[in-house]
């Protein structure tokens, strides 16, 4: 295990962009290219076409990947079944597995099982799911992720109307004086990085925005970076 989630600030805005937008066929050279931009983590997003409506990589991918940077793998499970699959995530080289309260009646035991793995352990709320399930959990993982589209594809519209639930979720994080990262995923760029960040957000996952920027992703990283001013 490498680094995991809890080597980094909780106080810092970091860039995770999602690989989902990458150039697959060129894969090692696209995460390169979004190192050495500056990104803080690395968004590896899971989908099982039974959870959500789309299929993407598997453990394979993920261990040859790991060959290109020693940033944490930021693992988000849109799987029905994290029990079964986050050992092989870990094994593959996943440092960080983030999986879906709607997927389980017991969150506890997946966040246990993840611990014994070794990575640290994120929980994800689907747009629909309010911000109190969450908060029986708060203290037993590393980071929330606020979904800010309907998990299952890249490029769709990022929704304001989640902020209330990220600033919900930040402000209990803030009053139990918790080190725990609140993380937005789907529709993050220039545009909307600030209200994100102005709710609590400090984990900002970026697919569309970075990977396919015609401005490059030096310029992207750094545009969602700036928001770090802003942050709540
Ligand atoms: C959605 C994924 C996101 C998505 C982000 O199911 O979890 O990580 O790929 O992509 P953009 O930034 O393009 O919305
Ligand atoms: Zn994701």
């Amino acid at each position: 295990m490498g680094m995991t989630v809890k080597d980094l600030s909780t106080d810092k805005l970091l860039v995770s962009p999602s690989i989902l937008a990458a150039d697959f066929a060129r894969l090692g050279a696209e995460i390169e290219r979004v190192c050495e931009a500056g990104c803080d983590l690395i968004h590896v997003d899971v989908m099982d076409g039974h959870f959500v409506p789309n299929i993407s990589i598997g453990p394979p991918v993920v261990k040859s990947i790991r060959k290109s940077t020693d940033l944490v793998f930021d693992v988000h499970l849109m799987i029905s079944d994290p029990m079964t699959y986050a050992e092989p995530f870990v094994k593959a080289g996943a440092d960080h597995i983030t999986f879906h309260l709607e997927c389980t009646d017991t969150p506890e035991a997946v966040i246990a099982h993840i611990r014994t793995l070794g990575a640290s352990v994120g929980i994800c709320l689907k747009p629909g799911t309010p911000a109190e399930t969450a908060f029986l959990y708060l203290d037993k993982v590393d980071l929330i992720l606020v979904m800010t589209v309907e998990p299952g594809f890249g490029g769709q519209s990022f929704m304001a109307d989640m902020m209330p639930k990220v600033r919900a979720l930040k402000d209990e994080i803030k009053r139990r004086k918790l080190n725990v990262h609140l993380e937005v995923d789907g529709g993050l760029d220039a545009s909307t990085v600030g209200a994100a960040a102005r709710a609590g957000a400090n984990m900002i996952v970026a697919g569309t925005s970075v990977f396919c920027n015609p401005e490059g992703a030096v310029r992207a990283v750094a545009v969602l970076h700036e928001a770090e001013k802003e942050l709540y």
